[in-house]
């Protein structure tokens, strides 16, 4: 980053203090305030950071007016058209594209970590029989540091280099560990003959006793979705990585931390909530009826699956997912499913109403990757799971790049306190 050469003024009584103003490749400038406390003794005020940077990166950037989303630089819509999921891990990683020999040499190295040492099984096996994946995964994922010791020390690059493939060859794997065990199937080994996502799915939906086949267009279909969701820079459940990663955690603690923050409805769990908002709407008829309680101030109802934090135009992954949605729903010629019905005539409507249009509310990824997740065969369970495993080498490239930054501290946000002064204690038969 260039050093600043423009500073805005904040005068606070009779004081001005000058904030520099710096500037990135693209996106808003900031107003650097780091040494704001020292000379005005003042805090910044911004719950939820809506106007607040809180790092420098080079990976991921979103334009939420235009509706732009880059990885690296390169436009989503020409990734989800033209690479593929792996290599796109290797892009946020690492910054470039790779070269064929580099691209294989990847390939083999992820392929080579699918495996969990296989006391991970009966760790597993110690979750209740009905627990959520997504418990499962935030457990697992934390205990892998109790059986990776080679890969936790943050200060050896070697270390991290090996944490990081190793979480995202392993995540698929625990992910469909977790379902399999969820329905009381036996656990499905990765087959390292089939790539990242037939992978998947195949630990997912085979079972001992018979063949299976993955389809190679749900394979597609099911790469897409991860690239989709690979990263999107500093949203909550990244922040939450980076956060956890400030104080020197080790990576496997750090990203069980992003996953756990992912789970919420107003984030990862977002999918999940919104196909079961589909099925509970039910019908066509019964729209107007959610329309209104979305609207309604004193309804916490909220249409899931519409709006986004910065994404005020529309969401570029939620159009490449419809199309998605489209070809897997004419693949499994269900294209008059109810849920499907409920979801466009719901599209429709939300994009006409002007209370949608107003507070500039489209549908965002989670519309549509619930759509295509249960066309797949996947219970709403599973959804978050899969955004998880997608977002982890979003998380991870985001840990290394803040390792790397000489300019990070511990996260450490200060506070307005609006609590009692200081007072005396009051012995209890006083009080
Ligand atoms: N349905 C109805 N009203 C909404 C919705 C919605 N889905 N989203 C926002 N609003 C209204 C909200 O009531 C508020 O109205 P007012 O200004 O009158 O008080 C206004 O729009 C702004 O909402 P906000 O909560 O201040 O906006 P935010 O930027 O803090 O929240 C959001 C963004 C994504 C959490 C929110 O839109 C939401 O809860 N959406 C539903 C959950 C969802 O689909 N989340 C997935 C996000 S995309 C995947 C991911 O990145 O994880």
């Amino acid at each position: 980053m260039a050093e600043p050469t423009r500073t805005a003024k904040l005068t606070i009584d009779d004081k001005v203090i000058d904030l520099p103003i710096k500037s990135g490749t693209i996106g808003p400038d900031v107003l650097d305030i780091r040494k704001l406390y020292a000379e005005a003794d003042v805090f910044t005020y911004d719950p939820g950071f809506t106007s607040t940077a809180a790092c420098e990166s080079t990976i991921t950037y979103i334009d939420g007016d235009k509706g732009e989303l880059l990885y690296r630089g390169y436009p989503i819509e020409q990734l989800a058209d033209q690479s593929h999921y792996l290599e796109v891990c290797y892009l946020l990683l690492h910054g470039e594209l790779p070269s064929g020999a580099q691209m294989r040499d990847f390939e083999t190295r992820i392929t080579r970590h699918t495996m969990l040492h296989e006391q991970i099984h009966y760790f597993v096996r110690g979750f209740r029989r009905d627990s959520h994946p997504m418990a499962t995964m935030v457990g697992v994922v934390g205990a892998m540091s109790a059986f990776y010791h080679d890969s936790l020390d943050i200060t050896d690059p070697w270390h991290r280099e090996v944490a990081s493939i190793r979480m995202i060859a392993k995540l698929p794997t625990i992910a469909a560990m977790a379902y399999k065990y969820s329905v009381g199937q036996p656990f499905i080994y990765p087959k390292n003959s089939l790539d990242y996502a037939a992978n998947f799915l195949h630990m997912c939906f085979a079972v001992p006793s018979e063949e299976y086949v993955v389809d190679p267009r749900l394979a597609k279909a099911m790469d897409r979705i991860m690239m989709l969701h690979a990263d999107h820079e500093q949203n909550a459940s990244t922040s939450t990585v980076r956060l956890a990663g400030s104080s020197g955690a080790n990576p496997f603690a750090c990203i069980a931390a992003g996953i756990a923050c992912l789970w919420g409805p107003a984030h990862g769990g977002a999918n999940q909530a919104c196909l079961e908002m589909l099925r509970e709407i039910g019908t066509v008829d019964r729209i107007p009826e959610y329309i209104r309680r979305a609207k309604d101030h004193d309804d916490p109802f909220r249409l899931m699956g519409f709006g986004h934090r910065v994404y005020k135009n529309f969401d570029p992954r939620a159009k490449v997912m419809k199309e998605s949605a489209d070809e897997v729903l004419g693949l499994m010629g269900i294209e008059n499913n109810p849920t499907l019905q409920v979801a466009k005539e719901l599209e429709r409507i939300a994009l006409e109403d002007d209370y949608f249009i107003s507070k500039k509310l489209y549908p965002n990824v989670d519309f549509y990757s619930g759509i295509i997740l249960d066309a797949m065969g996947f219970p709403t369970s599973m959804f978050t799971p899969i955004f998880a495993l997608s977002r982890t080498v979003g998380w991870i490239s985001q840990w290394k790049e803040m390792i790397g930054d000489p300019t990070q501290k511990i996260g450490r946000p200060r506070q307005l306190y609006t609590g009692a002064a200081m007072r005396d204690y009051v012995d209890v038969h006083h009080r």
